[in-house]
């Protein structure tokens, strides 16, 4: 079974979460909140892109990548179908680097969006698109897998070019998807066991004290003028999942005003850069540690005096457990620690964070399922590129 850890030297305040998990229960995009069994059609998909893809290109920006990206890196896994991502980022220099990766191997298209109208998303997709009909001609749309809502360009060509389709569910954000086909897909083919990644998201559903004392804790600091959160890890293998953690709040509460900084810190890199302004500076950011329960590794030190024969992730753990009282003494520190990096272990933590970010939003007044900040930036973009007028 896996359990979450959640430790904190502040003093949390009794909240009445009624209101809002009401509130949670009565919103249209709470989709997430009841994990599905996955779609049925995902097993012949899988097997499919396996059999005939040395490399599986995963489209998509946002949450129809952060999360998949996040998982793939954190969960121990084999498979031998690559994944790489494309959407991303509208820089030439990326876009080509992505299609050189391929190169002459086999490889299917997984386009992911809900709206199934992202610049970014249809752009890459053009483009990747272009490479596919060009390697197998009239082939090339059995190669195509589209996870998307039941509209859009996406939707419109998956329709008409007969696509292998899964749907991204009408009441589940990206941010919140990727318990849904969103990731399930690609992590399939990228050897995540994913029944073991939804049995760990049930069983946290079963009991969310954590989640909501995190949630009281961010909303606390947050209304005692914190304008920051730095989640922190010494385990390189989390950087997307931190990633993922700060597009989630980001998105869920950054509106009118209110919410939170989430930016991350990874460490030991950033204790020698970073690690000056969390010790000395601003004192209104606090940080939170995500941590993996430490085991032997096969890794020793040689010969360096006074360390030898020690096992590295001990070296791992005191810088761990130093960094986290050289901080504790100057500003408020949080620990959330899983037992393993299996997938029922990030299943869990996954909905962890998903609870306490929609918590964290409601309890600040916000609505955790939209994002209208972002299409600011769209409009003008399809003004300069002679889309629209206005
Ligand atoms: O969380 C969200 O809803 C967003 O970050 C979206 O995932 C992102 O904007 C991509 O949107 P779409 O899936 O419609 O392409």
């Amino acid at each position: 079974m896996s359990t979450i850890s959640f430790k904190t030297s502040v003093k949390i305040p009794q909240t009445d979460w009624s209101p809002h998990l009401a509130a949670l229960s009565a919103a249209q995009m709470n989709g997430w909140a009841t994990i599905q069994d996955p779609d049925p059609r995902l097993n012949d998909y899988v097997a499919q892109i396996k059999n005939s893809a040395e490399v599986l290109v995963v489209i998509g920006i946002g949450g129809a990548f952060l999360g998949t990206k996040a998982l793939l890196d954190a969960i121990p896994r084999e498979s031998k179908t690559e994944i790489i991502f494309a959407g991303t980022s509208l820089s030439p220099a990326a876009m080509q680097q992505a299609l050189d990766r391929i190169g002459d191997r086999n490889f299917c298209i997984n386009v992911v969006s809900k709206s199934g109208t992202t610049i970014e998303t249809n752009v890459a997709f053009d483009i990747f698109y272009q490479k596919l009909r060009d390697k197998y001609k009239e082939k090339a749309d059995s190669r195509v897998y589209a996870t998307t809502g039941r509209s859009g360009t996406i939707f419109q060509m998956a329709s008409e070019r007969n696509w292998s389709w899964l749907e991204h569910p009408d009441n589940v954000g990206g941010r919140y998807s990727v318990l849904t086909s969103v990731g399930l897909l690609p992590l399939a083919v990228g050897g995540v066991d994913i029944l073991e990644l939804l049995g760990g998201a049930k069983s946290y559903a079963a009991n969310l004290t954590g989640a909501l004392n995190y949630a009281a804790l961010r909303v606390h600091l947050h209304n005692q003028g914190y304008f920051s959160e730095a989640m922190a890890t010494f385990e390189p293998e989390l950087r997307y999942f931190m990633e993922w953690w700060k597009q989630l709040f980001g998105e869920s509460e950054g509106k009118n005003k209110v919410g939170l900084l989430p930016t991350s810190l990874m460490y030991s890199t950033d204790l020698h850069s970073l690690g000056q302004l969390i010790q000395d500076g601003n004192p209104k950011i606090f940080e939170t540690f995500l941590e993996i329960q430490p085991t032997a590794s096969d890794i020793h030190i040689n010969a360096l005096r006074g360390l030898e024969s020690k096992d590295l992730a001990e070296i791992n753990a005191a810088a761990l457990r130093a960094t986290v009282a050289a901080h504790a003494s100057v500003r408020p520190v949080v620990e959330i620690r899983i037992n393993n990096r299996t997938a029922a272990d990030f299943g869990a933590l996954v909905y962890f964070f998903f609870i306490a970010a929609a918590m964290s939003a409601f309890a600040l007044g916000q609505n955790p399922f939209d994002q209208p900040g972002v299409e600011v930036y769209k409009k003008n973009m399809q003004k300069l590129l002679g889309l629209s007028d206005d």
